[in-house]
């Protein structure tokens, strides 16, 4: 198949030579640019902000915080007397080295401060993304046994403190009137804490951040990134982002999820960059307002949030100027030809899709300024990074043929640890040698790699990773449903969208009603976009006689697809 090609760009990137690059690359080199590679010692905050106050940055807008009624800007020597003051906060709590402190807030520059704080007295950072609810939170919270949140008064009943007994601090940013025991008011303390703090350093292979994602089955797990990831972020930030010392970047991913974390905080401040941060909902005249106001050069967001851009109108776009924009990249779904060819008209700008996972901490396979792309792929390896198409016995296939994305193990921001969970790690790494990501992909003659699917049933909804078991297993939960078989259904703007069958018990009648309130229960219970948005209620669910629902024939029928080998599935 001949495939067009968008040419390469220029620019101050200096990946000048994709495959000499590759050829001559050697992680040791970016290891010279951090202090510990002299010192022996190391902390991700330290190289992120504190590193930048010997130089010019010091004075620099590291953080340019908005929303509604919000606009403030930090410099890289605020951030560091912060955090600073945030450390001490956690050390007069007796937290420390190794402990969990998780964030569960909107963004807000006290969101940023509280992360940098944590790492800086070693703890090990755990981000939880706002929408979610109760349940959601009691299960990351119990399964990683933090013991300390920092979280606002109108997210707190959201947090079963009572059912947590290693849960000991609650940091409320935004306290107000009496407050219980085990409560602390963030801005009393920050206000009482010493803005000089001394660091705990850290080996390079200590925990660092803990996020939570979901497989096919079982609870969500903890994926643990260790202070060493930032040798990834730092290099990517360079030749994935192209930041330079002038770019005003926008990555529009929460912290709750790891492209927030990654390439939200780390790359962009290990490399001394100016990051925009814009609080509040998704609306196109904001975004764009966003660009044009700060005068955004790169910007990194998602397929789903370009295809909604997309949706709002050629002419809308035209209202505003985004002439500043030099660079565009996505990442989290396939990033389909049509949006490129829009990005092009739109802005003038290529969108540069990036293939990675929580688990690989940091951009994998990408498409880089000085490469041509071809609308469709995910590009080619980063420097340093093998990746191939393997089979399901491990053998690497040749160019075009389809099989299962596999990275051969020790890039710098690897997952260390599935917390508490040494079986789950094991499994992505069944094949010796090999990390085995759970996508189906093929590579072209020109080493160009193309995303085909999931193997297992995890659904991407909105560039959310949605496990259908803990879907289900809300869903079970609810009164009027016996069983419950969750799906991905493709959808034109979300990727997909999450439709549940679900057989109800005896007394219940299928109805209206009935749909909506399950479909609350979901929203209240686990979080919004975990809610099926299309629920088709049957008298049975296929399964198999060992009583696994088989998702695999929910999706045939959906699709109107032949359902396959039904061997295993019971009368
Ligand atoms: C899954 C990982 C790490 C960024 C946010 C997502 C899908 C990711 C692409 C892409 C097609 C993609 C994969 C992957 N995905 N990037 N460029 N093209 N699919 O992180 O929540 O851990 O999800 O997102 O299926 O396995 P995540």
């Amino acid at each position: 198949m001949k495939v067009e090609k968008i040419p390469a760009t220029e620019g101050t990137f200096n990946l000048q030579d994709y495959e000499q690059a590759y050829a001559n690359f050697d992680w040791a080199d970016v290891e010279k640019a951090f202090s510990w590679y002299e010192t022996g010692k190391v902390n991700m905050a330290y190289e992120a902000i504190d590193r930048h106050l010997s130089t010019p940055r010091k004075d620099k807008v590291a953080l340019k915080y908005s929303d509604a009624t919000r606009d403030e800007s930090y410099t890289f020597a605020d951030l560091s007397r912060l955090s600073n003051k945030f450390g001490n906060v956690l050390k007069s709590l007796d937290i420390n080295k190794g402990d969990r402190v998780f964030v569960f807030m909107p963004r807000s520059p006290e969101l940023y401060v509280s992360v940098l704080g944590t790492l800086k007295v070693g703890a090990i950072v755990g981000p939880l993304f706002e929408a979610f609810m109760e349940g959601a939170v009691r299960d990351r919270l119990e399964d990683s046994e933090a013991v300390a949140i920092v979280t606002t008064p109108a997210l707190l009943p959201r947090v079963p403190v009572a059912e947590l007994p290693a849960l000991k601090h609650v940091i409320l940013v935004g306290a107000e009137g009496e407050l219980e025991n085990g409560q602390v008011d963030f801005q009393k303390a920050m206000d009482a804490a010493s803005d000089e703090l001394e660091i705990t350093w850290v080996d390079r292979e200590d925990g660092m951040i803990l996020h939570y994602t979901s497989g096919s089955t079982g609870k969500p797990k903890g994926v643990l990134h260790v202070h060493n990831a930032m040798v990834q972020h730092y290099q990517t930030g360079k030749w994935v982002l192209d930041l330079q010392e002038d770019d005003i970047y926008w990555c529009t991913a929460d912290p709750g999820w790891v492209t927030g974390t990654s390439y939200g905080i780390f790359a962009p401040w290990l490399n001394g960059a100016t990051s925009v941060i814009r609080g509040g909902r998704f609306k196109p005249e904001d975004w764009y307002k966003t660009l044009q106001d700060n005068k955004v050069t790169v910007w990194y967001s998602a397929p789903t949030s370009f295809r909604m851009l997309m949706g709002a109108g050629d002419e809308f776009v035209k209202q505003f100027d985004l002439s500043s924009l030099r660079h565009v990249l996505s990442v989290g779904e396939p990033l389909n030809p049509e949006v490129v060819y829009w990005g092009l008209k739109a802005f003038n700008q290529r969108i540069h899709d990036n293939w990675w996972m929580t688990e690989t901490g940091g951009q994998l396979i990408s498409n880089y300024k000085s490469m041509a792309i071809k609308p469709g792929s995910m590009g080619k390896p980063f420097p340093g990074i093998h990746a191939a198409i393997i089979d399901d016995q491990g053998n690497e296939l040749p160019p075009n043929r389809m099989g299962n994305l596999a990275i051969q193990v020790g890039w710098p921001s690897m997952m260390r640890q599935i917390w508490k969970n040494p079986a789950k790690y094991e499994e992505y790494f069944r094949f010796k040698g090999w990390y085995v990501s759970g996508d189906s992909a093929y590579k072209d003659e020109e080493g160009y790699f193309w995303f085909q699917g999931r193997v297992d049933d995890v659904i991407n909804t909105a560039g959310e990773r949605v496990g259908p078991f803990e879907v289900e297993s809300k869903l079970v939960e609810h009164p009027a449903v016996a069983e419950a078989g969750v799906i991905g259904k493709p959808d034109p703007v979300r990727g997909e969208i999450i439709k549940a069958f679900i057989a109800l018990r005896a007394g219940y009648e299928p109805s209206e009603e009935l749909m909506e309130e399950i479909r609350r229960f979901v929203k209240e219970g686990l979080a919004a976009h975990a809610a099926p948005r299309e629920i088709e209620f049957r008298d049975k669910l296929p399964k198999t006689r060992s009583g696994k629902i088989m998702r695999r024939v929910l999706k045939a029928w959906e699709l109107g697809l032949p359902t396959g080998d039904l061997s295993t599935m019971e009368d």
